[in-house]
């Protein structure tokens, strides 16, 4: 049986880890290029429109957004890379908001990197994934926006995608397809997500 939302709460927009809520909570958070869709992901996750804020314009999320669901866990929704149209220090400041973030944030317990499923696998995304390779933390792959492609394309580039990880890692993150205008993905997610979770509480 999946998850149900009972509650999902926004808590506090944060600078940087200082101001992030203090908890041993586990945390789960999105991470992607910039307009990849990671707001709209938690939005559906969550089954709350405008739960977290969605912009066409790439850029909309600029803060670490903390949001406690059922009491239990939190969602992070986090500024997206590779946004251009930001000044070389607006720049640096994202970085390392979202390098501090997952360098140091101890309740993080796995990041969702958010892939558009009409590229093919981009230079910045495996730059990121390959940094995320020193960091330890464990993460999965979320391809996003598959509405907008056919079902052969999304294989293609999701093989493609899978080709070149292999060229750099022995084993591959799980992988979860997704549409936020579909409604598509929501059940695998939330499963991995509670299945972590308790695994987490048994070991205690
Ligand atoms: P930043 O906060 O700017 O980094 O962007 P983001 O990754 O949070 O993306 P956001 O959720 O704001 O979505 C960006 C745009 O893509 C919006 O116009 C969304 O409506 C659209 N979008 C997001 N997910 C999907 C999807 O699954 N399908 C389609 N067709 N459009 C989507
Ligand atoms: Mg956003």
């Amino acid at each position: 049986m999946s998850m149900i939302i009972k509650t999902a709460q926004f808590i506090i927009s944060s600078t940087g880890n200082e101001n992030c809520p203090k908890t041993d909570l586990p945390e789960y958070a999105f991470i992607g290029r910039s307009n990849v869709g990671k707001s709209s992901l938690i939005n559906m996750l969550t089954n709350r429109n405008g739960l977290a804020r969605i912009s066409s314009t790439p850029g909309k999320t600029r803060l670490i957004n903390h949001f406690l669901i059922n009491d239990e866990w939190y969602l992070v929704d986090l500024p997206g890379y590779g946004y251009a149209k930001i000044s070389h220090k607006q720049k640096t400041d994202f970085q390392t908001i979202i390098t501090d973030y997952i360098s140091f944030r101890k309740n993080l317990t796995c990041l969702f990197v958010l892939l558009d499923s009409r590229l093919e696998p981009q230079k910045i995304d495996l730059r990121f994934i390959t940094w995320l390779g020193t960091c330890e933390v464990p993460f999965a792959l979320i391809f996003t926006k598959t509405d907008k492609i056919s079902a052969s394309l999304f294989e293609k580039n999701k093989k493609l995608c899978e080709s070149v990880l292999l060229q750099t890692w022995e084993e591959l993150p799980p992988v979860f397809k997704t549409s936020a205008s579909k409604r598509l993905g929501r059940e695998d997610i939330l499963d991995y997500i509670n299945e972590i979770n308790r695994s987490l509480i048994e070991k205690h």
